[in-house]
């Protein structure tokens, strides 16, 4: 279905739930990291790219006074109500619509007047699979509020207001990539950023000889709980004691030297990260060549090093791996490594494009057998980032 079908598909929705046809529809994708992981928070380089999976948002005035915003979603949440003249703050940890709340206030710190409005959420991005459907939500949110009130912001303003909403309102303390992506994907690019200067390059994949194929290990990835701000705080600290500013600015060496002196822990948190920047630039210029075989042992690299030094990944993540590496270069997989934060949630592998369909149905056929959970598998070409499917 293409984009453009999927926001007719829930404008029809919209008109079942609400009796009236939407006047404005916008639209967010999710996003597969190719390499680069929980390196955004460490002033690093991050290499990921929008997928065809989009979060659309349908919206009609509401025309009552006193404004306010009627959110649901296609998937039975809400109706939530919010009230635009009292001042907004966040709802209860875990409730579904912080995330556009968080967004709406972010509009309302900036002095920009909303309208009341009803609007239907509708998402084809796994909920928790480590997609991104939270940078989804907000950015096709921000994108519908930029369309209903005409304030249009800067790129790089818009998703750090997302980033924000996603730490105040969700309480998840996460980087810039996952908004950035889903606010400046393009086809046919990944997008290399630079999360220090904040200065990125749309970076061209359009070899039709390979594809990237995503397996979703259907196990849920939960990035609220602890795990993941600890893993900001031991940078932090590892960062301190090599006496810079962040690890961006560490070296492999400078470790090294520091080993006796590190505790343990932290010491392996920062190779991770040292060597994951190093390894983020090394894929885009193997990108930039399309050669594809050190890409995908970049990949198979930079998924050792989170299993082993970061301790994010989880057994059905690395199952899938370890197949992938058993199908190997003669059965068409360059590379594979779990994406997004951890815990569960998705790999992505590079394959070639003619053996794709083969390589899912062995990847899916042999998870099963040793995990007793049922995969889902797509391809996705790197997809457009936040749309304006009706103004
Ligand atoms: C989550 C966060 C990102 C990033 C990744 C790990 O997706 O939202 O900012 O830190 O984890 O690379």
């Amino acid at each position: 279905m293409t984009l453009n079908e999927l926001g007719n598909l829930v404008a029809e929705r919209f008109t079942q739930t609400y009796g009236r046809p939407p006047r404005w529809i916008a639209a967010a994708p999710g996003r597969v990291n190719v390499i680069g992981e929980h390196t955004d928070y460490n002033d690093g380089f991050v290499f990921p790219m929008a997928i065809d999976r989009y979060t659309v948002i349908a919206a009609a005035p509401a025309g009552e006074a006193p404004a306010r915003v009627q959110l649901r979603s296609t998937v039975g949440n809400g109706p939530a109500s919010i009230d635009l003249a009292q001042p907004l703050k966040p709802a209860p940890k875990g409730t579904w619509y912080n995330y556009p709340l968080g967004v709406l206030a972010g509009f309302a710190a900036r002095g920009v007047k909303v309208p009341g409005f009803d609007a239907l959420i509708h998402s084809t991005v796994p909920l928790g699979g480590g997609l991104s459907s939270s940078a989804a939500l907000e950015v096709s949110t921000a994108t519908l509020l930029e369309t209903i009130t005409g304030h249009k912001l800067d790129p790089v303003e818009k998703a750090l207001l997302c980033q924000k909403a996603e730490h105040e309102y969700a309480g998840m303390p996460c980087g810039i990539m996952d908004q950035f992506i889903s606010v400046m994907g393009r086809p046919d690019h990944l997008l290399l950023l630079d999360c220090r200067s904040r200065q990125t390059e749309l970076v061209p994949m359009t070899d039709g000889a390979v594809e990237l194929l995503i397996t979703n290990t259907n196990v849920k990835h939960e990035l609220t709980g602890g795990e993941y701000a600890k893993r900001r705080a031991q940078c932090e600290a590892a960062a301190k004691s090599l006496g810079v500013a962040s690890l961006r600015d560490a070296t492999a060496a400078q470790l090294e030297a520091a080993a006796g002196k590190t505790d343990p822990v932290a010491f392996r948190r920062a190779r991770h990260v040292i060597g994951e920047i190093e390894r983020t630039l090394q894929a885009a210029k193997a990108v930039r060549a399309s050669n594809w075989a050190k890409v995908g042992e970049l990949m198979y690299a930079s998924h050792a090093s989170l299993r082993d030094d970061y301790e994010v990944s989880c057994p059905e993540l690395d199952a899938v791996v370890e197949i992938a590496r058993g199908i190997g270069p003669a059965g068409g997989v360059y590379g594979c490594r779990m994406t997004g934060g951890g815990f569960g949630g998705c790999t992505v592998a590079l394959v070639r494009a003619e053996s794709v369909q083969a390589i899912a149905d062995r990847i899916a056929a042999d998870y099963e057998k040793r995990t007793g959970i049922k995969p889902s598998l797509f391809v996705s070409r790197p997809a457009a980032g936040a749309t304006v499917l009706r103004a």
